[in-house]
């Protein structure tokens, strides 16, 4: 018998945290096995998540091993991954999944992997059935789902399209594992070697199904610190902009334009008021300009390579705790005349905490869709409202309210409309 969902990477940092999370979340009666390459890795993880995991089958595969990764597809109908950098070690499993019509999700922020994969699978997935979803962590849901929650209240509020939508990630709690650290070094990497990678990169609309229907009317992400005037914050450049601004595009021109041919989409940080957050704004900018230069200037790079966390290692379980996220969405109608502004915000912290639960999430979501339109979709479009009230369920906040100083009635706000399908699923 088929297993309702696979999680290839339980050995992992990340994937640790979404055994922890099925083992402690799914329905009785639900399936799930845990791959990954290293058989010992694996009995241990399942003895430490103690008896609500003793029956959880193991599965050994290398993700370079087609055959492999071909029976794990074929053996379940979701394949949920944390093994990265994906650009590396991700696409024979996207392939494999596409192939044999299973749905997959993964927690990727890396654009050229997921470009590479709309490319490999799309139409491929389209006729097997299969739901391929990238990006299925703190990059990129919040982004995809508070934009789909606004763009409905829009239209049932207002009967109002979306025109210009600012997203900005606010106070924040949280670190980084070395397998994201080695992920965003292997993109770096990359792009020094690759124009067509560097240009990719800077393409606002890298993801887009087809390149010659976008109107371009989005720009390069933020570079500069600014006052924001809707919020009366200090705003500055967004680092998780470069891939969460893309999927959410993709999302709009997946829907047939759903959200409007007119819509807008920018993500930027806010750091507070006064001086200070001045000061903290610019000292932000600097050391991320600093940060990438020494990462790729050779001797910096030992040292940067020496004194990170490496592959397994990452914030503890009290810093997890202790983690949370606000984000606070800014979004106009079309016509310019109804503003709202969207609250999404997570109890812990936002790569490891919240991701394992968005991740194990999104692959019980999948699991529960059986006839379904395939193809490489994005969170938004595979699942639509549905995820966001699983989310919900599970302790995230997804709200919409007037934004403070505008005019936008608030009668009615706050209510989960259906889930929305994707109307075109072009690639
Ligand atoms: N979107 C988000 O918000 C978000 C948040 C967190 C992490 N991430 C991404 O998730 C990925 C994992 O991060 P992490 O910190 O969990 O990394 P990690 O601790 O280094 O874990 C990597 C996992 O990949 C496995 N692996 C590596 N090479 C493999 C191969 N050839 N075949 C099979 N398995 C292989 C490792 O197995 P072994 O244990 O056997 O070495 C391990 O299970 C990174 O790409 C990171 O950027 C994204």
């Amino acid at each position: 018998m088929k297993s309702d969902v696979v999680l290839f990477g339980a050995t992992g940092f990340t994937g640790r945290l979404v055994a922890e999370y099925l083992a402690a979340h799914a329905p009785s009666g639900f399936r799930w096995a845990m791959a990954g390459r290293n058989r010992e890795k694996l009995e241990e993880i399942r003895r430490a998540l103690g008896p609500a995991a003793a029956e959880v089958p193991l599965i050994v595969a290398d993700a370079q091993d087609a055959a492999a990764l071909q029976k794990i597809a074929e053996e379940t109908k979701v394949v949920c991954t944390t093994v990265g950098p994906f650009a590396l070690h991700g696409r024979r499993l996207a392939r494999a999944c596409a192939k044999a019509g299973t749905h997959y999700c993964d927690i990727t922020g890396e654009v050229n992997f997921v470009r590479a994969s709309i490319d490999e699978n799309h139409v491929v997935a389209k006729e097997s059935g299969a739901r391929i979803v990238h990006c299925c962590g703190f990059d990129s849901i919040p982004s995809d789902l508070g934009t789909l929650m606004l763009a409905e209240t829009f239209a049932e509020r207002f009967q109002q399209k979306l025109g210009r939508v600012k997203f900005f990630a606010g106070e924040t709690s949280g670190g980084f594992s070395g397998g994201t650290i080695a992920s965003m070094l292997q993109l770096l990497d990359a792009a020094k070697q690759d124009r067509a990678l560097r240009k990719l990169l800077r393409d606002p609309y890298s993801l887009s199904p087809d390149r010659k229907s976008d109107l371009d009317l989005d720009g390069p992400d933020s570079v500069r610190v600014r006052w924001e005037p809707s919020l009366q914050r200090v705003a500055g450049p967004f680092v998780m902009a470069a891939v969460n601004t893309r999927i959410v595009r993709r999302s709009n021109a997946l829907s047939g334009f759903a959200y409007g041919r007119k819509f807008r989409y920018s993500e930027e940080m806010t750091f507070g008021r006064g001086p200070r957050a001045w000061v903290t704004a610019a000292a932000v900018v600097a050391g991320l300009g600093a940060f990438l230069k020494a990462a790729t200037f050779a001797p910096t790079r030992m040292l940067l390579d020496r004194y990170l966390p490496g592959p397994g290692d990452g914030p503890d379980a009290e810093a997890r705790k202790r983690g949370f996220f606000k984000i606070r969405i800014v979004a106009e109608s079309e016509d310019g005349r109804e503003k709202l502004l969207g609250r999404v915000e997570g109890t812990s912290d936002p790569g490891y905490g919240e991701t394992a639960k968005m991740l194990s999430e999104t692959a019980m979501a999948l699991a529960a869709e059986d006839r379904s339109a395939g193809g490489v979709l994005t969170p938004a479009t595979a699942l639509g409202m549905k995820l966001v009230t699983r989310l919900r369920n599970a302790g995230m906040v997804f709200t919409v309210e007037p934004l403070p100083g505008s005019t936008s009635s608030s009668a009615g706000l706050g209510k989960s409309p259906a889930a929305p399908q994707p109307s075109s699923l072009d690639g």
